[in-house]
């Protein structure tokens, strides 16, 4: 029995094979958790995608939830759910930190970034329509409101993580008005934090730098509009083994909701070869956000050694052999 109550979202395809491996290894560490799980298979309410009130209120109570990959649902109209999450609970700062697993070879060393994407609107306003036949508009949407709140969560961050730099990642040359906005916010909010360094990038270079020399971001927390976020953290993931191995954290006001950057996988799903790291490592980001950061540590350390510990401890993505569940006792076997 635990001190806390967290919401579980197991999710779709793998969701639930590796949801179960987070819990196994949580409850081998001791980690003084109860699960409380929830469904989100939503309904349309008036053409929006909807998700059911006793998850939601689940969400709002415990205020910090991990879940897992999520498909969008088949039928009309309806938006994608892991947006949907994202809007219903203003999760408006999306962490996504990438760091070189040490014995896990890649043809990059020492990858160490940090990246935060705004996660409320930009290109995923949804705000789309047909002009006349053959001509059409989707609406990129930026507010100053919006800009400042994922700014300063990225100046803060970089306040309480050492680094000395806050970088802007944007393409302000060409859209003058929208990422124009959003580097002007920075350079506002940048006043109120005289001890960190703010820079500016465009997206493009970014990308040259990150895919040449991406030492070169080990001291910046990287900051940017919605759709260069999702771009650039599949881009990270890369750089260090893929997505298997990247976590992230979804931040609001009100409640955090933890998950792991992939998506569903369905053309592995319920084999068991699915690779738990990145829910993982996104519950190790829970548990230090909610101050368990000794726990974080112990199973962290249990997962980099598992799978610095060679092929057969690895799970096919990272040119393993290891199911799901060896993976999973070999971490254990590690706390
Ligand atoms: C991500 C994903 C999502 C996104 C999809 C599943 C809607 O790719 O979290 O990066 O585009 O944001
Ligand atoms: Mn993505």
């Amino acid at each position: 029995d635990g001190k806390y109550t967290v919401t579980l979202v197991p999710g779709d395809g793998i969701g639930p094979e590796i949801s179960q491996a987070v819990q196994d290894i949580h409850a081998a560490a001791g980690v003084p958790i109860d699960w409380e799980p929830v469904d989100v298979t939503p309904s349309l309410v008036n053409g929006i995608t909807t998700i059911p009130k006793p998850a939601v209120s689940s969400i709002y109570k415990n205020t910090v939830a991990l879940k897992g990959p999520l498909a969008t649902p088949i039928g009309k109209g309806h938006q994608s759910l892991n947006l949907t999450l994202r809007r219903t609970f203003g999760l408006f700062a999306n962490v996504r930190p990438c760091r070189s697993i040490e014995g896990y070879e890649t043809p990059y060393k020492d990858v160490d970034t940090v990246l935060i994407r705004e996660n409320t609107e930009g290109e995923y306003s949804g705000i789309e329509h047909v002009i006349i036949p053959g001509v059409v508009q989707s609406i990129k949407l930026i507010t100053k409101k919006a800009s400042t709140r994922v700014i300063e969560y990225a100046f803060e961050y970089a306040k309480s993580n050492n680094r000395p730099k806050v970088l802007v990642v944007h393409k302000a040359s060409i859209m003058k008005m929208s990422d124009g906005l959003f580097v002007q916010t920075a350079r506002e909010v940048a006043q109120k934090y005289p001890d960190i360094e703010l820079g500016t990038e465009l997206l493009d270079n970014t990308c040259l730098k990150l895919a040449s020399n991406p030492e070169l971001f080990s001291d910046v927390v990287m900051v940017m509009p919605n759709l260069y976020g999702d771009i650039l953290s599949d881009l990270s993931s890369g750089l260090i083994g893929g997505l298997g191995l990247t976590p992230s954290g979804n931040m609001g006001e009100k409640v955090a909701i933890f998950e792991a950057v992939h998506g569903s996988a369905p053309d592995i799903a319920g084999k068991g070869l699915a690779n738990p790291t990145a829910l993982l490592l996104s519950s190790c980001m829970m548990l230090r956000h909610m101050g368990l950061g000794d726990y974080a540590e112990k199973i962290q350390n249990a997962v980099l050694k598992t799978i610095a510990s060679g092929p057969e401890n690895r799970t096919r993505d990272l040119k393993g052999t290891a199911s799901t569940q060896h993976f999973t006792e070999a971490v254990i076997k590690n706390l």
